[in-house]
């Protein structure tokens, strides 16, 4: 009787350990793939790529009118990541002005914005050449927000 206690004392036990031990590899596992969504690098040729478009009061006023239709949903007004469509993904949007302070080159904005990755689609088909670059000359002025 006793012996049989015992066991299933260790055993509820074994339980408790194996329940906490699954409970820590998934916060382990969830935070490897976080380390690695927020790790996003364009290839250097593509970093050190110069921005054709100027940005003038012309082309930043562009750029603005197309982020406000396009990207503002999922980027928020300051490109905080705070827009109404944020919510319902599975991945916070970039805060576009933290990323523009921490160093982002044009060149690296525009290859994310032709590219996408998932849940950001590829504008690639979407916008021209001309308008990701104006959209880049519009969210660097975001940086300071
Ligand atoms: C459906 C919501 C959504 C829309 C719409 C959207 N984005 Fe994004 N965007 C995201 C998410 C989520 C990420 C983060 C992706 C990742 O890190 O894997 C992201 C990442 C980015 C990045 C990369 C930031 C970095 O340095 O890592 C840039 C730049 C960007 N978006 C610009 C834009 C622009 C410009 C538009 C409009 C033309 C736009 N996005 C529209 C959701 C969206």
């Amino acid at each position: 009787m006793e012996v049989e206690l015992k066991a299933r004392n260790s055993f509820t036990a074994f339980r408790g350990w194996m329940r906490r031990g699954l409970a820590l590899s998934f916060v382990f596992a969830a935070t490897v793939v976080f380390a690695q969504t927020s790790d996003w690098k364009a290839p250097p040729t593509a970093v050190n790529r110069p921005n054709p478009v100027p940005a003038n009061p012309n082309t930043i006023a562009l750029g603005q009118k197309l982020y406000v239709s396009n990207c503002m949903i999922c980027h928020g007004q300051t490109g905080r990541g705070d827009g109404p469509g944020a919510a319902a993904l599975e991945k916070k949007p970039a805060d576009l002005g933290a990323r523009i302070k921490a160093g982002e080159t044009d060149g690296e904005l525009f290859w994310k914005i032709t590219e996408g990755r998932s849940p950001m689609l590829s504008w690639k088909g979407s916008l021209t050449e001309t308008q990701r670059w104006e959209i880049v000359n519009y969210i660097k002025t975001l940086a300071g927000k």
